[in-house]
């Protein structure tokens, strides 16, 4: 029997291509044990995945159900397309194969959407962009998500993809100044395309913008994806 709801914990775990991360967070979202992670395992299949995820776990201390952002498209549970881990990814019941090893419930959303819950106010138009490994989007109409959204594939410029264009790779290639650059531009392009009232930016590499942004971008930090676990229990 659980205790009063008051008192439901709620272990978050963001899945990223570099680094598995987990905090515990109460019922008003608020952390509640120090983020804790591992450098993603490679190969990068679910199983070495959700060994990190349960070493992590164990040393969270007690909580009652699992959020998770994995990065790709997630469907029912079910992750469907993996750009930056291992192709036994593809079509793999992730919300039972962890619960089952954790005993508790849990719920599985992309890691950009989980992000965004974390960061968006819930009025009007809010994109959310994560620079990281990849390269995540969320969309928001008044607090209500558009699902797997996947900008990171979608073309941008000189016939290549934003997250060829701005990932972590090209930015290890090219540099922070070409990289902001390229920034801008996605920025002006997403602006005119979506027309949003505010622009999120997050993920790992977001320390590394040095723009002058406009008034309805912000920077978010990085800790957001995991504060967006809590989303995924509100109803
Ligand atoms: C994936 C997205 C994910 C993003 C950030 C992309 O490669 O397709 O689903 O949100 O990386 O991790």
């Amino acid at each position: 029997m659980l205790e009063d709801n008051g008192s439901i914990r709620t272990l978050s775990v963001d899945i990223g291509g570099s680094g598995v991360k987990a905090i515990v967070l109460d019922i008003t979202g608020t952390p509640v044990t120090e983020r804790k992670r591992l450098d993603t395992p490679q190969p990068a299949k679910p199983e070495t995945i959700i060994n990190a995820i349960a070493v992590l776990a164990s040393a969270q201390g007690e909580f009652h159900r699992v959020a998770v952002g994995f990065p790709g498209v997630v469907r029912c549970g079910v992750t469907e397309t993996a750009a930056n881990l291992d192709r036994d990814w593809i079509g793999f019941d992730l919300e039972s194969a962890l619960s089952q090893r954790l005993h508790k419930p849990v719920r599985v959303i992309n890691d950009a959407d989980m992000q965004g819950f974390g960061a968006v106010a819930g009025k009007g138009v809010e994109l959310v962009i994560t620079l990281g490994t990849g390269f995540g989007s969320a969309l928001f109409v008044d607090g209500k998500l558009v699902p797997n959204m996947e900008m990171g594939h979608h073309p941008f410029r000189k016939g290549k993809t934003y997250e060829e264009q701005l990932g972590r790779a090209e930015l290890e290639k090219i540099g922070e100044k070409r990289w902001n650059r390229r920034l801008d531009k996605a920025i002006a392009s997403l602006q005119s395309l979506f027309n949003y009232d505010y622009l999120y930016i997050g993920g790992g590499e977001a320390v590394r913008v040095n723009l002058q942004l406009p008034l309805n971008v912000k920077l978010i930090p990085n800790i957001t994806g995991l504060l967006g676990g809590i989303a995924l229990w509100r109803n």
